[in-house]
Parts: structure tokens; C-alpha cells; sequence
């Protein structure tokens, strides 16, 4: 995480009655983790699921929920609080509040403000799944998102009441990447990143796969750095066991012809891909229908090449800014480059690999990297450093290759 990312903007927080109400608790402590100022606004309702001390204590600023307080209308009046935000946020948004902001009721401090103020409004949904699902709640969140407000989630799974379904409140960190990506334009603000990441699993038969070593480190640290510079960023992994990084929309593939099915169906709308994965250059010609017994002395596995997914999006007839990865036993650059050539790519970022303790599985690396007339060599770093730094040659070559095309 960048520290200090929201330094000076100001946000105002609501807090609405339910179960979720305490994560607002971890997201007030994130947000002033980066710098923002927070000033929390309870409603009646997530006065019963956690104290505002709470709040108070983590934000630094007293809570307000009452319309008519004269104590602090003094200290900042309703309409000053208003003005005051560069973003409200509410955390979780009830069925309720949803269904007052979307007609517009004004019925307490937390409605009023949210009429009054300028800034972009936001809310977090989080409610029990029948009640998100319900036709009036869906009604009421269409309207809001037809005015413009931000709807950021609801995740879906498990959910207090024992039911399972969309209607969990999104993590907090998932919440501090939505703000800051609201309010920080980042040098990829509003560039859509498409970025493969982890090993393919290629089917001998139903129970066994021809695999490699990748661990998708590298690939998932890249995706969350990309988000951090502004990008929207769509992961498309193969099966590893990282979590999905923070405002990153992740799809799930196993072989490699559903990456590449993955990759063509999103391709055109992407502006920069970034091929990290580990794909299997073969796979098994004819996978077994049924589990392969064990009777035979010996077994011809026969594979056929699998598709190269990079190059195939770099030949494209209106390519996105197209990266690639190499790695290399010797002659590290020498080959790079004629892959980056022989691929087509605008970038190559290329690492010796054989080496004991980086590359695969490993949580440093070091990386060159390579492009039509230049170069920049990465020093060896833990892969997520590593990938903050790689982010920003990309932000910069990318953008360098846009102004190149349109000269003005
Ligand atoms: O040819 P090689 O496997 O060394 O190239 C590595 C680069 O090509 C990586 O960027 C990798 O993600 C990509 N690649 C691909 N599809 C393949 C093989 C590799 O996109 N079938």
C-alpha cells in the first residue's frame, strides 16, 4: 500500500444500522492510515451494533447522529459538514437508507447531509441476500446509480443470519481501494488492465494435470500494483492460493485454452495486457475420459502446443500496450529481446531464472526490462516492491507509446 495516499481529503463516513457496522470500525482505521481526514456520522440503528466511542476513539473527531444537536450544529453545522467532505461514504447502507436516498428523505442527519452535500456520494450495501434480492431494494439502488451515486458491492457469501448470497459488505481494504480510487488519479486513472497471472493446468484425465511450479506471486503483486496506480484491473488467474488483491476483479481459469477464451473475450476492451502467467506450451492431445488405471508398464504421454496467448493479443489488428515476461537460463537480454520481437511486444520484463532463491516460487525477484530503444534494469527486491516498481516503467512506456501515437 501506498502510505499516504488520501493525505488532506476529507471523508465523511456513514454508518448505518447492521451487523457489518463494525468493519466501518477497520475502514476508519485504514483511512486515516493514508492520510484522510474522517468525520462519522451514525445512524440511530448502527448506534445499537457499535458504540460511537468507537468511532470517535479510531477517527479522532466526535460522532454525530442527531439532526437538532445543539452542542455540535455550534462546532460544524449540519450544512458546513456537508461541505466539508470530498466524499461520503456509507458503510454499510442499509435496505433502509438505500430506500430513503433514493427518494430523497431528509429524515435524519445522515439523509440530510447526504442531500446536502456536493461531493460524490457512495454506499456500500450490505444487508440479509432476500432483502438485497428484493424487487423495491433493487429499484431503489437502480435509482441511485441512475443519479450517479457509487454502488460499491455487495460481496456475496455467507451472511450472519446463516443465509448464503450477495449482501456482505466489501472487506474494508476493498473499500479504501474504491476511495482512493475516486478520489486519487493515479498516472493509470481510468486505463483498463487486463493481466494474466499463475501456472495452467492442462487435463490427462479427470483426475491428473500436466502443471508447472508458478506460484501467481508476481502476476497477483503486478494486478494490485496496477490498481494502485488507478488502473481498473481484471486478473485473469489460473489456480493459485493468493488471495484476490484489493479492487481487482478476478476470473478463474484452469487450462490454458480457457485463459486464452478468458483473454479474447475481454481483450478489445482492455488498453494494456500484461501476460504474467505461467501457460503450458502443451497439453495432453487427447485427455482421458476416465481415471487412467494402472496396468500398463509404460505410458506415451502425447502433447500438442497450446496457444501463445501474449502473442496472439500483440498481433492483434489494434493491439492494447502489450507486456510480456521472459524467462531466461543465459544471455539474458540477447533472448529477451528476440522474444519481445519475435512476440511482438512493447515491453518485456525478463529475469534469470536457474538462479537458487528468485523467480518461481520465490518471494524475491529482479527483473530487465526491455522496449524498442530502451531498457531499465530492476534490482533484486521482495516481489511485490519489485512489481510496484515494474508498475510504474509500465505506467510510463505506456504512456509514452500513447503520446507517440497521438501527437498532440
Ligand atoms: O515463450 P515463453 O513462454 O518464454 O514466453 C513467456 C511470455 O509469454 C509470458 O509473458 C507468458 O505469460 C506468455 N505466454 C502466453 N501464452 C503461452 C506461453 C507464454 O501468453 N502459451
Amino acid at each position: 500500500m501506498t502510505a499516504g495516499r488520501l493525505s488532506g481529503r476529507k471523508i465523511l463516513l456513514g454508518v448505518s444500522g447492521g451487523i457489518a457496522a463494525y468493519k466501518a470500525a477497520e475502514l476508519t482505521r485504514l483511512l486515516r492510515g493514508e492520510g484522510a481526514e474522517v468525520r462519522v456520522v451514525m445512524t440511530a440503528a448502527a448506534r445499537e451494533f457499535v458504540s460511537p466511542l468507537t468511532f470517535q476513539a479510531l477517527s479522532g473527531n466526535p460522532v454525530r447522529s442527531e439532526l437538532f444537536d445543539p452542542a455540535h450544529e455550534a462546532a460544524m453545522g449540519h450544512i458546513e459538514l456537508a461541505r466539508w467532505a470530498d466524499l461520503v461514504l456509507i458503510a454499510p447502507a442499509s435496505a433502509n437508507v438505500v430506500a430513503r436516498l433514493a427518494h430523497g428523505l431528509a429524515d435524519d442527519l445522515l439523509t440530510t447531509l447526504c442531500l446536502a452535500a456536493a461531493c460524490p456520494l457512495a454506499v456500500a450495501p450490505a444487508m440479509n441476500q432476500g432483502m438485497w434480492r428484493h424487487a423495491a431494494t433493487q429499484e431503489n439502488v437502480a435509482r441511485l446509480a441512475g443519479r450517479g451515486t457509487l454502488v460499491w458491492g455487495p460481496a456475496e457469501g455467507a451472511q450472519a443470519c446463516g443465509d448464503t448470497g450477495p449482501g456482505r459488505l466489501l472487506e474494508p481494504a476493498d473499500l479504501l481501494e474504491r476511495i482512493a480510487g475516486a478520489l486519487c488519479r493515479g498516472p493509470l486513472a481510468g486505463v483498463r488492465v487486463l493481466v494474466t497471472a499463475g501456472p495452467t493446468r492442462e487435463p490427462i484425465d479427470p483426475v491428473r494435470y500436466v502443471g508447472n511450479r508458478s506460484s501467481g506471486k508476481m502476476g497477483y503483486a503486478l494486478a494490485q500494483a496496477l490498481r494502485a496506480l488507478g488502473a481498473d484491473v481484471v486478473l485473469v488467474s489460473g489456480p493459485t492460493a493468493l488471495p484476490t488483491p484489493a479492487g481487482v476483479a478476478r476470473v478463474d481459469v484452469e487450462t490454458a485454452l480457457e485463459m486464452q477464451g478468458a483473454v479474447a473475450s475481454r481483450v478489445a476492451d482492455c488498453d494494456l495486457f500484461v501476460g504474467c502467467a505461467a501457460v503450458a506450451d502443451y497439453r495432453p492431445a487427447a485427455p482421458a475420459p476416465g481415471k487412467i488405471k494402472k496396468t500398463a508398464e509404460r505410458l506415451a504421454l502425447e502433447l500438442v502446443r497450446n496457444p501463445d496467448i501474449v502473442a496472439s493479443v500483440a498481433a492483434r489488428a489494434a493491439p492494447p500496450f502489450t507486456v510480456g515476461f521472459a524467462a531466461e537460463t543465459e544471455r539474458l537480454v540477447e533472448q529477451a529481446d528476440a522474444k519481445r520481437r519475435a512476440k511482438g511486444l512493447h515491453l518485456v520484463a525478463a529475469n534469470l531464472v536457474g538462479a537458487a532463491d528468485t523467480g518461481f516460487e520465490h518471494d524475491d525477484n529482479a527483473l530487465t526490462v526491455l522496449w524498442d530503444g530502451g531498457s531499465a534494469v530492476l534490482e533484486r527486491a521482495p516481489k511485490p516492491v519489485l512489481a510496484r516498481r515494474l508498475a510504474a516503467v509500465i505506467a510510463e512506456r505506456f504512456h509514452a507509446r500513447t503520446a507517440a501515437q497521438d501527437p498532440r
